[in-house]
């Protein structure tokens, strides 16, 4: 499996990561912790204590340094060892790990898998509009998926499966009549989904405030950008209402994945209302995805998990799936994504 190195991926929620408890995940196949120094700034550095290979996510923060637990080394977020507790102190010049570019932004903690003097923060995309905790109140959630992030990307795009997957609770009998586009800028692709004349399923009513059976137009659009980072603004409107994109309300939704190894996924998904709501609002932010949580771990995960067992080892296209209408979004980001990897691997 060839992943894209030189890109910013996800690596944790902001609340994940403290000064109290070193937090591990493996990314890209790479067992990294992450920590907070005494400013309280992210810090990402190997796991591996280089002494005798101990994992230093056991050991505890200590400034700006973490303390690996088996004899007592010390590490900064530079990856250099700080302290050696034992006779004259002097640090072995081996005594190193190594460490990765971090960003904190919009309640994401950000890590640079590549060439570190590649790194810019300024790729980062802006998602300030729907995760920036000083304008909104944002509710977070993380599952582990074991299937590849891949086709977790694929889930996102095509969200006609919420017609048959999610029929109990997401989807309805209209999905399939939705009008969808699919839009390329650059290396952003836009899954755009308008469904009219639609009856929500009733939890959803409730949800929406709609009156029981009233029909509406809804819209799911999703914005993907590489590796595997989405933002999906769901809105709706009165059934009939002309351009109901420009009057209807709207709630974002954001998915985030990241390769843990070739068959498992770091899955992160938020909502958010805005600040100004008060306490509704962080109350409304809440109870959505705990209600979003339900069919995405009992649903989407067990047919992700059965998709992948079956998948096994093979490449995605050397099985020549079947392409369905509702697939176009997904095929355009998986050419996307192939083609920024090539590049990558021929820049090398
Ligand atoms: S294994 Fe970390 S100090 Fe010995
Ligand atoms: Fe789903």
């Amino acid at each position: 499996m060839s992943y894209l190195h030189n890109t910013w991926y996800v690596a944790a929620w902001d609340h994940e990561v403290s000064h109290e408890k070193p937090l591990a995940r493996k990314i890209l196949e790479e067992p990294i912790v992450l920590f907070r120094d005494s400013m309280g700034t992210p810090q990402a550095i190997g796991d591996r204590c280089p002494h005798r290979f101990a994992s230093l996510s056991k050991g505890c923060v200590k400034g700006n340094s973490i303390q690996c637990a088996y004899h007592g080394l010390e590490f900064d977020g530079s990856g250099k060892c700080t302290h050696n507790p034992h006779g004259k102190g002097n640090i072995p010049t081996q005594a190193k790990v190594k460490s990765y570019p971090v960003v904190e932004r919009h309640s994401i903690v950000w890590i640079w898998m590549g060439d570190p003097a590649k790194a810019d923060p300024e790729t980062i995309v802006d998602y300030s509009q729907s995760l920036d905790p000083q304008k909104r109140f944002v509710a977070k959630d993380y599952l582990h998926a074991r299937a590849n992030y891949q086709l977790e990307t694929d889930n996102i795009m095509d969200l006609s499966h919420i017609e048959f997957l999610h029929s109990g609770s997401l989807g309805s009998d209209a999905v399939n009549q939705a009008v969808t586009e699919v839009v390329q800028e650059g290396r952003t692709v836009f899954s755009n989904r308008l469904t009219q004349n639609e009856r929500l399923h009733e939890s959803l009513e409730q949800r929406y405030n709609i009156p029981e059976g009233q029909k509406v137009d809804r819209w799911l659009d999703v914005r993907w950008d590489p590796p595997a980072n989405m933002e999906l603004w769901v809105g709706i409107a009165p059934a009939g209402t002309p351009e109901p994109r420009q009057v209807g309300k709207r709630i974002p939704f954001n998915h985030f994945f990241t390769p843990e190894t070739e068959k498992t996924a770091h899955y992160w998904f938020a909502t958010s209302y805005p600040r100004r709501m008060g306490e509704a609002g962080e109350r409304r932010a809440n109870e959505d995805i705990k209600y979003l949580r339900g069919p995405f771990e009992a649903e989407d995960l067990p047919m992700l998990e059965a998709q992948q067992k079956l998948m096994g080892d093979a490449d995605f296209w050397s099985l020549k799936p079947i392409l369905l209408p509702g697939d176009a979004a997904a095929v355009r980001v998986r050419r996307v994504l192939d083609q920024l990897i090539k590049q990558e691997q021929e820049a090398l």
